[in-house]
């Protein structure tokens, strides 16, 4: 295998290491990985997290796998055991369909080698072509909000919502960005900070129920997310919260945009009440699990619902940036969406 380096996903040497986010910022512990249970947990725990960046890691892994000598039989229940790791980012299922038809060719170990390199070197160019498609809608002096992690850390390139965000700042167009904090683990106070920092983005970060007193405001001038899976009708899921910041945005008539790739759209799905949504552990609410420890500030027993992620409605969104251009709503009602490669 090739050295692929990513912020969070590299190999060196035919290994293949993830960097843990879930000790970031303060700590940085890049984790070899050589195993599918060993990918399955750290895709179930967030280690490695982000719709793109999932499904390379899950790819990357079958593709060691296959060089360690594994039968084309292993291979193939391995992308199906990796395929159930998380329920809603398509990426995921998309990128091991294409390991699998990888799989199906003679000399499968040097073609599933192949499919998961170009699958990682794709995302990098996708990730340049959003940024360039999001940041020609951005004014000079503009106040961007966001949701999440969608930088570098999520994908293999320089992000969806958050690619955008940087390709701006980096063209000079002195944006400010509210990154939301993203109760209950905390993305944006974490990762997205995080990453602002390192590119010296300016930015401020905010809890989440800050949002609509600053759109009050006049302080928010356009909102750009991510997303985990987008249905054929433009609907889209993305992290929790993103729902209601879309409803606000509609409220105080500010631009709202969705940046993803074309691995997050989902043709096979009608629609967004048809999206799977992940259900989380109890204690993810109850308190708070990091670097720091664990900490539970909720009746340890505390009754919890945590669903990872909302669905936002296509009637919410401005505007569907993707690596091929910006889609509005007419082209998403016309089916543009079902037209992608
Ligand atoms: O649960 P997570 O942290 O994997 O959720 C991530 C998001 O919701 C992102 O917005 C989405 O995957 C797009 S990332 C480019």
């Amino acid at each position: 295998m090739k050295n692929l380096t990513g912020l969070s996903i590299k190999t060196e040497q035919n290994q293949l290491f993830i960097l843990d986010q879930t000790l970031l910022p303060h700590q940085q512990q890049w984790l070899p990985c050589q195993t599918v249970a060993e990918m399955v947990q750290l895709i179930q725990n967030l280690q490695v997290r982000g719709a793109p960046a999932i499904g390379i890691a899950a790819s990357l892994l079958l593709a060691y796998r296959a060089e360690q000598g594994d039968s084309r039989q292993q291979l193939r229940q391995d992308a199906e055991t990796l395929r159930l790791a998380r329920p809603t980012a398509v990426n995921l299922m998309n990128n091991l369909d294409c390991m699998l038809q990888a799989l199906a060719a003679d000399d499968f170990v040097a073609t599933a080698v192949a499919c998961a390199e170009q699958l990682f070197s794709e995302d990098v160019e996708l990730c340049q072509h959003m940024a360039e498609h999001g940041a020609a809608l951005v004014k000079p002096g503009e106040q961007l909000l966001t949701h999440c992690n969608t930088g570098g850390l999520a994908t293999a390139g320089v992000g969806t919502a958050l690619g955008v965000v940087r390709l701006a700042h980096q063209q000079g167009k002195n944006i400010q960005l509210w990154v939301d904090e993203t109760r209950p683990l905390l993305q944006g106070g974490r990762l997205t900070a995080w990453e602002c920092q390192q590119l010296g983005i300016p930015y401020q970060l905010i809890c989440d129920n800050m949002a609509a007193m600053l759109m009050a405001r006049g302080q928010v001038d356009r909102i750009f997310v991510g997303s985990d899976r987008i249905a054929a009708n433009g609907d889209f899921a993305n992290k929790v919260g993103t729902y209601s910041l879309a409803v606000l945005a509609k409220y105080h008539q500010i631009p709202f945009y969705v940046v993803a790739p074309h691995t997050t759209v989902d043709p096979h799905c009608p629609d967004g009440s048809q999206i799977p949504i992940e259900q989380r552990s109890a204690n993810e609410v109850r308190g708070a699990t990091g670097s720091f420890g664990t900490i539970c500030w909720a009746p340890a027993d505390a009754p919890v619902y945590n669903p990872a992620f909302d669905v936002t409605p296509a009637s919410l969104v401005t505007g569907w940036v993707l690596d091929s251009g910006v889609l509005d709503q007419a082209a998403v009602a016309a089916g543009a969406l079902t037209r992608l490669t």
